[in-house]
């Protein structure tokens, strides 16, 4: 085998390995490792992935590379996302399967057939056609967990025009920027949506942010989500959603046949720091992968009633929420609400009314889960699930190992899923009926994928050493530019460890990682969360991973302030001052040494997170150093700031 592989047999420091239940590998979509082959076959071996789909006219080459790291996949290729995601479904006879189950805030559910959510999209195509949307014009969509936020992306897919969804919880100001940035001269949104039981006008805020655009915004289409509850005005160029497809009921609209590398979407990144960058994805290669991917790692089948508690607001929800269960011809969970609302047991009710097989979401929520207590996932019948998943953030083992025993009942694999936005889709994880699974490491490189970890020089480091995660071969789902900004792309991922002069490009993820000898990566966080005592360098990740393997805490951020502060949230009902500090302090000193011990440790009931739940460190490293704070605006909690910030004044 390839030493970038890592290879090497498993040694005590890679820790114990849980093999997957051979109930799951029995029945598992792919059953033997495919990776020596898709390194012989490469860049042929992605054939596979382009198989999954139907395409219009056959692609020429699977990879170009004239142009890297502007890379073209599938190309001479042509195919249409929303075809591939519906109408080839209906050829298929699966046009009476369920495509779509929403459970609404209010206790509401829909479903839409494939054919009905066909119907639907075509309706919305024509609508939007009508307004005077053309292809590769984009289209913003600001709208909730509603059926139209899919309804809305696949229409925008039908006609050719790439979607920017904007999160509905984000503010006028950002959904402006975004506006202005993508030059989008068309917008869906809704009245408003139901927080915690009350109405919040969404319709408000967007009629601020239209008026700061700087160009003109031609039309505005409404969803009435909330009917009597908040009545609204339709201004100028604003359109009543429903009315606009009333009145193109019925119509077909043909779908646009898009070369493999148009433009698909545009998805602005959340950015725990710095400006917002349009990552954009093209048609052949970003469907195909994660197409491929939700069928090698989800194990998605078109029978199974898939969820993923992700926004579709974010890379998750497009990837795994709409389009890879939705090429695979799947049912794919659509959920508005909260987890704890109106119980904790919120989410367990819903996978046991829908009888859910598959179950995606992000480690701060399984945290919480934690926190609350296992009587609530108990006291559900959850024997319909077969595996879960985790995606956004490192997730510790013994957290882990809660979702592993009291979700999965000890019967499901789990997934722990490496990717990011420009990724497209999963990158670094175990294949659920293959691989021995490791808590704490995401796993190794899916087939066909080389990551390595290396020093600043750009040479492989050591296995157990901290350092750069990067991808040296591109792959099908990887972003094909940032919208407008050729050159900041190249800056931005491509510069740090690529020779172009010998044609040599490298992707810098901006992430820290390790190697364990068997090749399994644990990925420890961005490279800034890497801090700095007495000489040695120390991954937040880690230290937090030794601070919630304490009994009684839930959850934990460790930053540099005078010393390393660690911020930690007890679970339910833990009164902390009953000797949790010294707890946590050996176990630091038994995980990674007295130097690593915290030199304050500040309790508190909630860590500031970004709307995708991500711990915001940035925050929290001022707080302990006395500074500005900077922009809050992203945060999902902000009251929380003020609180801690006296806390430690008081202190
Ligand atoms: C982090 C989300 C550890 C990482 C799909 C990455 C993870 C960033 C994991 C991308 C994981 C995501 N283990 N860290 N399994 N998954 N991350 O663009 O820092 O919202 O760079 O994409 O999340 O976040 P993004």
């Amino acid at each position: 085998m390839d030493e970038r592989r890592w290879s090497g047999s498993g040694t005590a420091d890679a820790g114990p390995s849980i093999p997957p239940p051979e109930s799951f590998v029995s029945r598992a979509n792919m059953r033997e490792d495919p990776r020596e082959e898709f390194d012989e076959e490469w860049p042929g071996c992605w054939e596979r992935a382009a198989e999954l789909l139907s395409w219009e006219t056959e692609y020429d080459t699977v990879l170009e590379d004239d142009e890297a790291p502007f890379y073209r996949w599938f190309d001479g290729g042509k195919l249409n996302a929303a075809a591939n995601c519906l109408d080839r479904h209906l050829e298929g006879g699966a046009k009476n399967r369920a495509a779509l189950r929403w459970e609404g805030k209010r206790g509401e559910s829909r479903t839409y057939t494939y054919r009905e959510l066909a119907v639907e999209v075509e309706e919305c195509a024509a609508a939007l056609s009508g307004l005077g949307v053309v292809e590769d014009d984009v289209v913003t969509l600001y709208l909730p967990m509603i059926p139209e936020l899919p309804v809305a992306m696949l229409a925008c897919a039908r006609i050719g025009a790439p979607h920017s969804v904007v999160f509905a919880g984000l503010s006028a100001d950002a959904l402006s920027t975004r506006i202005e940035a993508a030059n989008s001269e068309y917008l869906v949104t809704c009245d408003g949506y139901y927080r915690r039981g009350d109405a919040f006008n969404q319709k408000g805020k967007v009629d601020n942010a239209v008026l700061s655009v700087g160009h003109d915004v031609r039309a505005t289409v409404v969803v009435d989500r909330l009917g009597e509850d908040l009545p609204h005005h339709l201004g100028d160029d604003q359109y009543d959603y429903h009315d606009l497809l009333a009145a193109h009921a019925g119509e077909s609209v043909e779908p646009v046949a898009r070369d493999s590398r148009d433009d698909l979407f545009v998805m602005y990144t959340s950015g725990t720091t710095g400006e917002p960058k349009g990552v954009v994805h093209a048609t052949g290669g970003y469907l195909s992968y994660v197409a491929w991917t939700a069928r090698a790692v989800l194990d998605v089948e078109p029978g199974d009633t898939y969820w993923c508690a992700a926004d579709i607001g974010w890379i998750t929800g497009h990837s795994y929420i709409v389009y890879g269960p939705l090429a695979l011809g799947t049912t794919t969970l659509l959920y508005e609400g909260t987890p704890d609302y109106p119980d904790r047991d919120r989410l367990w009710e819903i996978v046991e009314r829908n009888a859910v097989d598959v179950f995606y979401t992000a480690p701060t929520a399984v945290r919480a889960f934690m926190k609350w207590g296992a009587e609530y996932p108990e006291s559900h019948d959850l024997s319909s699930l077969r595996l879960l998943g985790t995606v956004g953030e490192p997730i510790d083992p013994r957290t882990w190992k809660w979702y592993y025993r009291h979700v999965g009942g000890g019967n499901c694999p789990v997934v722990d899923t490496w990717w990011q936005t420009e990724t497209g889709g999963m990158m670094l994880t175990t294949l659920p009926g293959v691989d021995e699974m490791k808590p704490g490491a995401a796993g190794p490189p899916l087939p066909g994928i080389d990551a390595r970890v290396v020093d600043p020089d750009g040479e492989a480091v050591d296995p157990g050493e901290a350092g750069s995660l990067t991808i040296r071969r591109p792959w099908p789902g990887m972003a094909r530019t940032l919208y407008g900004g050729d050159d900041a792309f190249v800056e931005e991922y491509w510069s740090r460890f690529s020779d172009p002069a010998a044609g040599d490009w490298v992707y810098d993820s901006g992430d820290a990682a390790r190697v364990d000898p068997d090749g399994y990566v644990t990925v420890l966080g961005r490279t800034d969360d890497v801090i700095d005592v007495s000489g040695r360098r120390l991954s937040t990740a880690e230290l937090e991973s030794a601070i919630v393997a304490t009994e009684g805490v839930a959850e934990a951020a460790v930053v540099a302030g005078d010393g390393i502060y660690a911020y930690v949230s007890p679970e339910q009902g833990v009164d902390p001052s009953r000797g949790l500090p010294e707890v946590i302090g050996t176990n630091v000193d038994d995980a990674i040494g007295p130097v690593a011990r915290p030199d304050r440790i500040v309790f508190t009931p909630d860590l500031p997170k970004t709307r995708s739940g991500k711990i915001m460190r940035r925050l929290l490293g001022a707080i302990a150093r006395g500074e500005d704070l900077g922009d809050t605006s992203a945060l999902r909690n902000p009251e929380i700031v003020g609180e801690l910030r006296e806390t430690i004044g008081e202190e």
